[in-house]
């Protein structure tokens, strides 16, 4: 090495060094360091801007992947099908020989995945067995608000309420959470999370690999912190400007590892963390298509080397791997190269299915790009001092006010501090909403589609389209979900 590179490669240590040690006891100089604010990949910059967000460890791939099983339902005819729900309390052995308690749906630890039909009527009965207030939230279903699940509709512990809604959504990969007040992030964390799954029959149409747990496989990412004793403790992990931990949970899976085929396999990835950010990518570089946003199909798949989501966005990607090297080690790594999922690919060659050209035809109107900003959402802050529009939640405030089948434009602004701010994933229920641009630009080509959590970076400004079919109050908030609870909401009314 040269002396200057010597020099240089000293100089940017020490500032890496000083800009990570963080001392906890001095809240100042934390929010110093406390900036989300470049996603650009200079490496330098990463680890200057993520220096509080703890690497996750290395998945070592001991464990086959856990896919949520699929619910039953307990009624279905032609025209409704019944399920039950129950959020409940439980013990899973996440690491071998060890119980660690847990809240799971229907189970001890996160959910089934619900198969909801296009057109169909539902009705699922939510059950409390919890020993405290939750709600059931379905993230990215349009229904009406009393059947939402926002804060206002909160079971008590053994209450059960019933709600009926149809299904008027086309295919698409939506979840399902608890929603109480203040109390969102802990519930989350501890695993109530579910997975819902639109079909329609342009889905079943295209020819996409679709089979259940073989080439069409739902990845939910969670990262979380386990004492000594294997348990969880919220309390202790929580950090107000969003949770993280260095431990990786894949659908629940510790240390996970994926078995396909030679084949093309669909993955349906979920950010279900309270709130780590990911950058996905294979770690050979190869690329892959995605093919669905939050809220379905892109027009035409669109060729990624990786892909960032923030909390509770989904996206639809598929790896082929008839067409990988897959001689060496093929696994699906995080920006900062540690293992998320190692894939053990088998010698069979699987099923035959393609990407169409044509998926989608979501269209962003002259007419809607010309239209004026009806409502501006100013996101701001940190810590327990977030804010839309410089207020805290309040369930008794509406907000905004729109009305049932009318498109708005609403520009949302991250305002940044002196500290430069940080990622707001910003979400709102009930919808399905268009991105109009992204600082005044053409959104990227994988966002335009049907969308319900965007992120923004601070000093951004996003317009989006948004129309709501049904009439109800709504909530809109930052899906890192400290920030939630600590206040970063507000309530639209559709009526
Ligand atoms: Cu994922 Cu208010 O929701
Ligand atoms: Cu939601
Ligand atoms: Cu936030």
């Amino acid at each position: 090495m040269g002396t200057k590179l010597k020099i240089l490669v000293l100089i940017i240590s020490i500032l890496v060094i000083s800009a990570c040690s963080n001392d906890n006891t001095q809240p100042e100089e934390e929010m110093d360091d406390m900036d989300h604010s470049t996603m650009d990949h200079d490496t330098m910059d990463e680890h200057m801007s993520h220096d509080e967000v703890v690497s996750l460890n290395n998945s070592t791939g001991e464990n086959e992947l856990n896919v949520p099983p699929i619910l039953e339902p307990d009624n279905d005819d032609d025209n409704q099908v019944e399920y039950t729900v129950r959020a409940q309390t439980g013990e899973t052995e996440i690491f071998d020989g060890t119980k660690t308690k847990t809240y799971g749906y229907n189970g001890s630890f996160l959910g089934p995945m619900l198969r909801l039909e296009e057109g169909k009527a539902v009705k699922i009965r939510t059950i409390n067995e919890l020993d405290e207030e939750t709600t059931f939230h379905w993230h990215g279903l349009e229904v009406t608000g009393d059947a939402d699940g926002g804060p206002h509709e909160f079971l008590e512990p053994g209450e059960e309420e019933i709600i009926e809604f149809d299904v008027t959504q086309e295919a698409s990969t939506l979840w399902f959470h608890p929603h109480p007040e203040g109390k969102t992030a802990e519930q989350v964390y501890n695993g109530l999370a579910g997975l819902i799954y639109i079909e329609d029959d342009h889905s079943k149409s295209l020819g996409l690999p679709n089979t259940y747990g073989e080439n069409d496989i739902p990845l939910i990412f969670q990262d979380k912190t386990f004492d000594d004793k294997g348990q969880l403790n919220f309390s202790a992990a929580m950090n107000d400007d969003g949770t993280i931990g260095e431990t990786l949970l894949i659908n629940g899976t510790l240390n996970p590892k994926l078995t396909v085929n030679k084949e093309k396999v669909r993955l349906r990835l979920l950010n279900g963390s309270n709130a780590r950010n990911y950058t996905f990518k294979l770690n050979t570089g190869d690329s892959f298509e995605q093919i669905a946003t939050d809220g379905g199909f892109l027009n035409k798949p669109v060729t990624l080397d990786e892909i960032t989501l923030t909390p509770s966005e989904r996206a639809e990607i598929i790896i082929d791997f008839s067409q990988l090297d897959t001689e060496n080690d093929l696994t699906l790594v995080n920006e900062d190269g540690s293992i998320l999922l190692p894939f053990n690919v088998s010698e069979e060659g699987g099923e035959e299915s393609s990407i169409p050209e044509k998926m989608n035809d979501v269209s962003v109107s002259e007419e809607e790009l010309s239209m004026p900003v009806t409502k501006q959402v100013e996101l701001f802050g940190m810590m327990d001092q977030v804010t839309i529009n410089g207020k805290k939640f309040d369930p008794e405030r509406i907000d905004f006010t729109q009305e049932q089948g009318v498109t708005e434009v609403w520009e949302i602004y991250n305002k940044p501090d002196e500290m430069g701010g940080m990622i707001h994933p910003f979400h709102i229920h009930g919808a399905q909403f268009k991105i109009l641009s992204r600082d005044g630009e053409e959104p990227p080509e994988n966002e335009r589609g049907w969308k319900d959590s965007i992120s923004v970076q601070p000093d951004e400004t996003v317009k989006i389209a948004i129309q709501f079919k049904h009439k109800g109050i709504y909530m809109f908030h930052c899906h890192i979900l400290e920030h939630e609870d600590n206040g970063m909401m507000g309530q639209v009314k559709v009526e």
